[in-house]
Formats: structure tokens, C-alpha cells, sequence
């Protein structure tokens, strides 16, 4: 008996060495920790309960059989973050470059599996080759199985994919399709075609990192949610989001306590938003003088900057924000940013948390840029996610609301619950200038006009 525990934990410690010690040495020279010291960071200590340890693949072509490593380039199970539980998968980059093979993937659905049964989130950490050359058509086939869970759990329990190597071909579908998409800056990447590929099919030249580097998603493409410096940071980061978030579609988000009173008044808000309407300033310093603490976690923050959004408590609950940005082209609202709220107010309306709207913007984006990329289809998406929304809303309008853009900013007319105005509040079709040029075209003197105009608002 003692013999077979004795080569049980020797196998156990064959499977925490994964790829070997030489290629732990690599994955550390390339700034990456390995899946299991990941793990270590990410979850609460001495809370990981592991799944499948010993499982292999079982692939016999191009002399696989004869080389096998525990654990089939992935660590499954689950964990507690702050003391809630969550399902986890980390990919090995030292055991065949984390590529995924069948029994890889089966493991990883199995945790899915798991995940939708008790209600607890899943967060992948990604670092893999993509499908295991070796296993062609089985390796395809198990990320499609992946993609079927992403998409059935979906609004089931919230999906958290963060990106800290590799992440190539249809492997990029799977982060896709979940919630959130993190990345690590210098050591991840993510896109369908390589440099190699591009090149051939467009001659064009470009390097990994330009192409599908945390810059390209944060900034350019909208594909990740926010990128990280390395992967101490990404993995702090990552425990400290979890904590805004329910474990799943029947659960509240969880009460933080918090020394920041409910009651607490900030005067400098009566002077935050400049009357004349033309001058920018920064919707983040409302948000920050109005939820606990100041703490303010901004998703997509380099992305679309005319909208903001992004979680913070109030009274020590999960509440979330989207306001427009009047410091970047005026708050407007166009394509990007339509879809960035959008699908941000969809997860808050799965996940039961309520949604706080600040609006100060001008209208939609004209142009035709704009028109003929489908400004319509995408602001409708907006408009719809707005209306469907069953979660609490709250809207403050803290200067412009003007025109369309009125109506898709979470109104009343959209099933908003509390709808309040600002002093500094203008609802409108348009504003003054616009509006006395179109209905006193044929009058003289318009300035006059444009001030009855704007009086109208202030009687
Ligand atoms: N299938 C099987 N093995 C793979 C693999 C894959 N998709 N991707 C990487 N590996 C293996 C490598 O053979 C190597 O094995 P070794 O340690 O026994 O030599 C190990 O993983 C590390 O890969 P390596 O190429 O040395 O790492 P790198 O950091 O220099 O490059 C990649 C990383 C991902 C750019 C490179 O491995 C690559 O291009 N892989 C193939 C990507 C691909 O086309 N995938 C299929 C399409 S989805």
C-alpha cells in the first residue's frame, strides 16, 4: 500500500514539473510565471483543489505514445478567490507548448461542466500553441466543445478569460466568447493569422506584437478588456474584479464594507461640470467623488475613451457606471462606443447588477464614416441593450442630453427607474445653435434668436 502512495505522490510530483525544469527556466526568462505558480497568485492559499492531475493524452500518431507529460498541458479545478468559490484552467506552456489535444480540452470542459452546475465563475488563464498539431482533427474538435460550454454558459455564470502568452488560430475564440478578456502586456498575444500568414496573403510586415499585442486589443480592435503589466499584476487585478461580481445568474454580487458613508456629501460636485457647455472636463471625477472609496474599475479604458464604463460599489454594493466622456470628441456618441456599452450593459443586466447612467452627450457621431459603417445597427444595439435591461437603472443627466442619443442613454421612456437631472442638466433635440438654424432659418439676427431659444429651457 505504502509503495503505491509512494508512486502516486511521485507521479504528483512529476505532473507539478510539467515540461520539464528547462523549460520552466524559459517560460521564466520570458517574464511569464508557469500555470501552477499562477495559480498559487491567484487563488486564495491552500484553496486549489485540483481535477484530472494525472490524465494524459491519448494520441498515437508521429510517435506520441512515447511522449507523454502528466497532466496534458493544462492545471484544472477549483479554488477560492477572497473566500468565493471559482472554477479555474491554466494552461502549461512547458508541457507541448500548452497546445490543446483532446483530453486537454475534455478537461477544461469538465470544469465548465462543474462551474455551471454549482454556480461559480470560470477564469482561463490562457497560455498555449494552439491546437496540438499531433492530434489534427480531435484537437479542432475539442475547442469547438469549448466554444459550445462558452456559449451555454453564457449569462449562467460570468466567464473571465486572461491572456498571458500564445493565444493563436481558433484558439482566439474561446476568450471571444467570454465576458472579459484580459491581457498581459509584452508576453501575450492574440489574433486568427500569424505574421507568417499575413505576410504571404497581404505582403504586409508586422510583428506579433503589433499585431495582435495587448496595444493592438486595448487601444485599436476593442478585443481585450484592459491589459495588465506582468503577470503578478494581471492575476491581483483579476481577484480584486471577481469581487465586483455575483457567482452566478441567481446570485447578488457580494457586500463589501466599506468607512465611506452613504450619506457622505461632496460639495465639489456643485462645481465639477462647467455651465458652458462647450468646456470638457474628466465624467471620471464624478465617478470617483460619487462611489465608495473612489474605487472605480474601468473596463476598456484606452478603448472608445468617448464612453466610460466599468464597475465600483455604492453603500458597499456592486453598482455599474456608463458615462459618457465629454474629454474625448465632446462625449459623442459613434460605432465603438455604442458597442462597447453595449455589451457591457447586456452582462450587467445577466448579472443582476444595477446600472448607473451619467450622460452629458452631444448626439451621434455624424458623417460618413460613420453611416457607412452601420452607425445604425450599432447604436441600435445600445438603444436595445437599454431597453431590455431589467436590472435597477438609475440615469443622471449631468449637462447634454440631446436628440437620439437622449432616448438610448438609459431614459425613462426605456424603463428607467429614477431618471434625474443635474442643474446643469439640457434635454433637447439639439442644442441652441443647431436648433435656431434649422427653425429661424429665414430670420435675421439669430443670436438674439438662439438666446429666446435657450430662455425657453431656463423659464
Ligand atoms: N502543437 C504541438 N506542439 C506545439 C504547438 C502545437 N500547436 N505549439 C507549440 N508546440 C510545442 C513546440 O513543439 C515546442 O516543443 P518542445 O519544447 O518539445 O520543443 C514547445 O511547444 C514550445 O514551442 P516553441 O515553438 O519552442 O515556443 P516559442 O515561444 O518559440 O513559440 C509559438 C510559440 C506558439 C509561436 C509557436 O510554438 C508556434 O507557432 N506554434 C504553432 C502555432 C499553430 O500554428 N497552432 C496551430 C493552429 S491553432
Amino acid at each position: 500500500e505504502e509503495e503505491i502512495m509512494a508512486r502516486i505522490e511521485s507521479m504528483r510530483a512529476k505532473a507539478h514539473l510539467g515540461g520539464g525544469i528547462n523549460r520552466i527556466i524559459t517560460q521564466h526568462k520570458k517574464g511569464k510565471l508557469t500555470a501552477r505558480e499562477r495559480l498559487d497568485l491567484l487563488l486564495d492559499p491552500g484553496s486549489f483543489h485540483e481535477y484530472d492531475t494525472f490524465v494524459e493524452h491519448q494520441c498515437t500518431d508521429f510517435g506520441m505514445e512515447k511522449n507523454k507529460i502528466i497532466g496534458d498541458g493544462v492545471v484544472t479545478g477549483h479554488g477560492t478567490i477572497n473566500g468565493r468559490r471559482i472554477f479555474v484552467f491554466s494552461q502549461d506552456f512547458t508541457a507541448f507548448g500548452g497546445s490543446l489535444s483532446k483530453m486537454h480540452a475534455q478537461k477544461i470542459c469538465k470544469i465548465m461542466d462543474k462551474a455551471v452546475l454549482v454556480g461559480a465563475p470560470v477564469v482561463g488563464l490562457n497560455d498555449s500553441g494552439g491546437a496540438r498539431i499531433q492530434e489534427g482533427v480531435d484537437s479542432l474538435a475539442g475547442y469547438a466543445d469549448i466554444f459550445q460550454k462558452n456559449v451555454l454558459s453564457s449569462g449562467v455564470v460570468p466567464q473571465i478569460s486572461l491572456i498571458m502568452g500564445p493565444c493563436a488560430g481558433g484558439a482566439v475564440y474561446s476568450p471571444a466568447l467570454t465576458d472579459f478578456t484580459f491581457m498581459v502586456r509584452d508576453t501575450s498575444y492574440l489574433f486568427v493569422t500569424g505574421p507568417d500568414v499575413v505576410k504571404a496573403v497581404t505582403n504586409e510586415d508586422v510583428t506579433q506584437e503589433e499585431l495582435g499585442g495587448a496595444k493592438a486589443h486595448t487601444v485599436k480592435s476593442g478585443v481585450a478588456h484592459n491589459a495588465f503589466e506582468n503577470d503578478i499584476e494581471a492575476l491581483q487585478r483579476i481577484r480584486d474584479f471577481i469581487d465586483f461580481l455575483p457567482l452566478s445568474n441567481c446570485e447578488q454580487a457580494p457586500t463589501r464594507c466599506t468607512d465611506d458613508p452613504v450619506t457622505r456629501e461632496d460639495p465639489s460636485l456643485n462645481h465639477i461640470i462647467p455651465v458652458d457647455s462647450t468646456k470638457a472636463y474628466d465624467v471620471r471625477d464624478v465617478i470617483t467623488r460619487l462611489v465608495d472609496d473612489s474605487n472605480f474599475f474601468e473596463i476598456m479604458p484606452d478603448y472608445a475613451k468617448n464612453i466610460v464604463i466599468g464597475f465600483a460599489r455604492m453603500g458597499g454594493q456592486t453598482v455599474s457606471i456608463v458615462g459618457n466622456q465629454p474629454l474625448v470628441s465632446s462625449g459623442v456618441l459613434d460605432i465603438n462606443s455604442s458597442v462597447k456599452a453595449s455589451r457591457f450593459v447586456r452582462f450587467c443586466d445577466a448579472f443582476n447588477i444595477p446600472i448607473i447612467t451619467l450622460v452629458d452627450v452631444p448626439g451621434f457621431l455624424p458623417g460618413t464614416a460613420q453611416e457607412h459603417n452601420g452607425i445604425i445597427r450599432h447604436g441600435a444595439k445600445l438603444l436595445y441593450a437599454y431597453a431590455e435591461a431589467t436590472v435597477p437603472k438609475i440615469t443622471i443627466i449631468l449637462r447634454k442630453a440631446y436628440g437620439g442619443a437622449y432616448d438610448v442613454m438609459s431614459s425613462k421612456h426605456l424603463r428607467g427607474d429614477i431618471n434625474y437631472a443635474w442643474p446643469t442638466g439640457e434635454i433637447a433635440v439639439m442644442g441652441a445653435k443647431g436648433a435656431v438654424e434649422i427653425i429661424f432659418r429665414h430670420v435675421e439676427g439669430r443670436t438674439q434668436a438662439e438666446k429666446e431659444y435657450i430662455g425657453i429651457y431656463f423659464k
